[in-house]
């Protein structure tokens, strides 16, 4: 790996460095090594991901940097630290297991840090700031390596959590990524359609997830050119969860039973409506036709009619009909 030259980079690259040696050879990182272990968290794994923990002390890495002759103008400017009223300087991240956010050139350009403690005062979360290094809607975590990974797995896999990437990882699934906890941006949706057009979204099984799925969804289809899969984790779980409570071989086939869009559409859909009453099965089926009509490929629409045809006991032809009308009703 080449050098780097920019210096708010090398402060990030030695703080992954500091936070990783502290939680796999300090006494000071027991409390996030064991909540790594907790987590699921092995050697392997903690190594790979960088992971690393922030003691409580508030000022452990800013002693550690300016012991490296970093000056504090440029230390003020990485990120990893806050300025008190006075101008004092101290340590961003306190007791919290910490992944490093790298950039496309897998240069740590930032943290996202998860407390520890269970009480829900402080956010679940933190980030550094937005920096000249780091720019949120333009990061995505694990991208380096799941770029890698896409080579041979031929897709990309989007999920919501570190955690989730994490678990796809020791699942031996290696092409996750995240976003940063805010929603999916146009300019990610750009950078994953230069890697793969194939990717596969898996979000937390959960209402918030779904809704989320199907937002992402639409952007993806906004931009054009991806053949998509869509996961839905039973029992609201989250990949995490689901690869603790089910198994890596289980989760492996969730993610190949991904549904194309309009399948994860037909689904949602069908859940609105009671089917065995004639006049909302009716009102499914108007809502499933327009749904089809905007499909461009007629195989596809196809497809779906026969499926329909078949599961609701209709002719597929009089459902052609009406997708006519609704393919004219658009133009
Ligand atoms: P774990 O509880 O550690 O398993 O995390 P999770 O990934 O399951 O969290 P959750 O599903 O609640 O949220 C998904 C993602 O949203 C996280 O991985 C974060 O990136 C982000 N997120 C969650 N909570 C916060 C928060 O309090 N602040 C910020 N900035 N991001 C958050
Ligand atoms: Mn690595
Ligand atoms: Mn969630
Ligand atoms: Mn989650
Ligand atoms: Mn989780």
């Amino acid at each position: 790996k080449p050098k780097f030259s920019n210096i708010l980079i090398k402060i990030n690259e030695e703080a992954a460095d500091f936070y990783h040696r502290v939680l796999i050879s300090t006494n000071a990182g027991k409390p996030g090594y064991n909540y790594a272990k907790k987590r699921g968290l092995n050697p392997e794994i903690i190594s790979h991901f960088r992971i690393g923990y922030a003691p409580k002390q508030n000022n452990l890495l800013l002693t550690y940097l300016r012991g490296q002759n970093f000056k504090d103008e440029d230390l003020i400017k990485s990120g990893l630290f806050v300025q008190s009223q006075n101008g004092e300087l101290f340590d961003r991240f306190r007791e919290r297991l910490m992944f490093p956010l790298s950039n496309e050139g897998d240069y740590v350009v930032g943290f996202s840090g998860r407390r520890l403690a269970k009480d829900k005062t402080e956010a679940k979360y933190i980030n550094s700031p937005e920096t000249e290094i780091f720019t949120k809607s333009k990061t995505l975590f694990h991208f380096a390596e799941a770029k890698k990974a896409a080579r041979s797995e031929k897709h990309l896999i989007l999920y919501e959590g570190y955690m989730d990437v994490i678990a796809a990882y020791k699942a031996g699934i290696k092409s996750g990524i995240a976003s940063m906890g805010t929603s999916l941006t146009d300019q990610q949706v750009y950078m994953l359609r230069r890697i793969t057009n194939n990717i596969i979204i898996n979000y937390d099984g959960d209402d918030p997830g779904i809704h989320a799925e199907e937002r992402a969804t639409r952007m993806f289809n906004q931009v054009g050119g991806f053949n998509l899969g869509i996961v839905v984790l039973p029992e609201k779980l989250d990949p995490d969860e689901y690869v603790k409570k089910y198994g890596a071989e289980k989760y492996q086939d969730e993610v190949k039973g991904a549904l194309t869009p309009t399948d994860f559409f037909l689904k949602r859909l069908k859940q609105k409506y009671n089917l065995s009453n004639d006049r909302e099965k009716l009102a499914y089926l108007d809502e499933a036709m327009k749904e089809i009509a905007q499909l461009s490929n007629p195989v596809e629409q196809d497809l779906y009619l026969n499926k329909i045809a078949k599961e609701q006991g209709v002719a597929q032809d009089s459902l052609k009909v009406n997708l006519t009308k609704y393919r004219r009703q658009q133009n």
